[in-house]
């Protein structure tokens, strides 16, 4: 490691603890791992002075070390081996240098990709809680005169370097799990709608107009997500009902549809014993989806607010998609004729102000439509 010296362009302790305070309140409020990469990285960069600042997540099964440089956009991607990031990580020491071009194990391809000029480097390998490195911090060009990065960038860089290790790993691990619910959810969801010959796009779709509609009645974006991963099951319950009644070709019996009606209790029977948010959710969907604000509809024959306001949500979702399909017993309806059905029973089967919201939102609604179309 090379060691400088000379005048000191380090950032005084007092301003080093207000970044420090400031980052940790925004990366505890950050869920979003592309943010949270990015403020990771906009940390090292304040801390340090430096005019650029990447983070660095190895993939060990890929051989790669890869970074976001900006939201949404895809990962950038270098040989686990390559230029000085990669020395740093094979190493496990910070590595820094004044003229990256003088430096042998410097890899320029990226600077060739897109014309910036590496001048001083700082490279300081992250460890998570079992001190295995897991990243690299890649700090660019000091913005101070003389422009090279000093021991204290290095001492406040490892700093980043190990609380960005330990969270980074959490945030990963969370975000995980809640892909891994998302999963489970979507194959719950179709385990209900399978069986029936429909397809997988029936779930998302109204997982993603009931979402709309949450958010249009004006429930919080946190409320408007749990109704997003909690409506697929709606329909959970058919998974009780005979094939024969499910994929019948024409209308159903009386008989029939009585067995049909027992899909809306028995979903809820399957979750309404669980703690999670999510399944208490999809309990109370899966009861009343089927009720209609006159109090005409199943099982309980409840009415107005009564019904759950989830159910009242999921209700609209559910009927303009099913419309929008062909079924084993019905064909797809045109659109118009739809969306008269859903005016007419404004105050009927639905509650008003969501029917509304739903008109509001068409736009929205057809762009999902289109999106999630069935292949056939
Ligand atoms: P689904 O096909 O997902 O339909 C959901 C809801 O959309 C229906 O709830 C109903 O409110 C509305 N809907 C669907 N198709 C039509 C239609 O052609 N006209 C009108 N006005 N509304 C429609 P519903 O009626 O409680 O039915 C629940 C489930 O029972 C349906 O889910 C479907 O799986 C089954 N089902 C209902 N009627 C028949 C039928 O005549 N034949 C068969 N084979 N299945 C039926
Ligand atoms: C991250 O781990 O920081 C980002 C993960 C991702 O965006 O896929
Ligand atoms: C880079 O900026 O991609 C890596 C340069 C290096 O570490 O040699
Ligand atoms: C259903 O709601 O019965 C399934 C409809 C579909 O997957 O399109
Ligand atoms: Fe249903
Ligand atoms: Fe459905």
């Amino acid at each position: 490691m090379k060691k400088n010296s000379g005048s000191s362009v380090d950032i005084p302790a007092e301003e080093l603890l207000k970044i420090i305070f400031e980052f940790a309140s925004k990366l505890a409020h950050e869920n979003d791992l592309d943010q949270l990469h990015l403020l990771m990285a906009e940390m090292g960069r304040s801390l340090t002075l430096a005019d650029r600042c990447t983070l660095w997540i190895a993939d060990p099964a890929e051989q790669t070390l890869w970074t976001k440089i900006a939201h949404g956009m895809n990962r950038i991607a270098i040989p686990i081996d390559s230029g000085l990031v990669g020395a740093a990580y094979r190493s496990g020491e910070a590595i820094s240098i004044d003229d990256a071009y003088k430096d042998s194990r410097f890899n320029p391809a990226v600077d060739q990709k897109t014309g910036y000029r590496t001048y001083s480097i700082l490279c300081i390998p992250i460890r998570n809680a079992e001190q295995e490195i897991v990243g690299v911090y890649q700090a660019v060009n000091k913005q101070a005169n003389p422009s090279h990065f000093t021991e204290k960038d290095i001492t406040y860089l490892s700093l980043a370097a190990t609380y960005t290790g330990q969270s980074m790993e959490k945030a990963i691990l969370y975000s995980e799990l809640i892909e891994s619910q998302k999963e489970i959810i979507m194959t719950m969801g179709n385990i209900g709608e399978s069986r029936s010959r429909e397809t997988g796009q029936h779930v998302k779709r109204v997982a993603a107009y009931s979402y709309l509609i949450a958010k249009g009645s004006g429930l919080s974006e946190e409320e408007a997500r749990l109704i997003e991963l909690a409506s697929p099951m709606h329909d959970i319950g058919k998974v009780a009902v005979p094939d024969a009644i499910l994929n019948k070709p024409g209308k159903l019996t009386d008989i029939e549809f009585d067995t049909m009606k027992t899909h809306a209790e028995i979903g809820y029977s399957i979750f309404k014993k669980s703690k999670r948010r999510i399944l208490q959710a999809a309990a109370l969907i899966a009861r009343d989806h089927h009720e209609k604000w006159d109090g005409s509809g199943y099982p309980a024959g409840r009415s107005g607010d009564d019904i759950h306001l989830y159910g009242r949500i999921v209700a609209i979702a559910d009927v303009f998609d099913a419309l929008c399909s062909k079924r084993p017993y019905k064909e797809a309806w045109p659109l118009e004729k739809i969306l008269q059905l859903i005016q007419s029973e404004r105050g009927k089967h639905f509650d008003p102000v969501l029917v509304d919201v739903f008109f509001n939102h068409l736009d929205e609604i057809q762009a999902i439509k289109g999106q999630y179309a069935d292949k056939n």
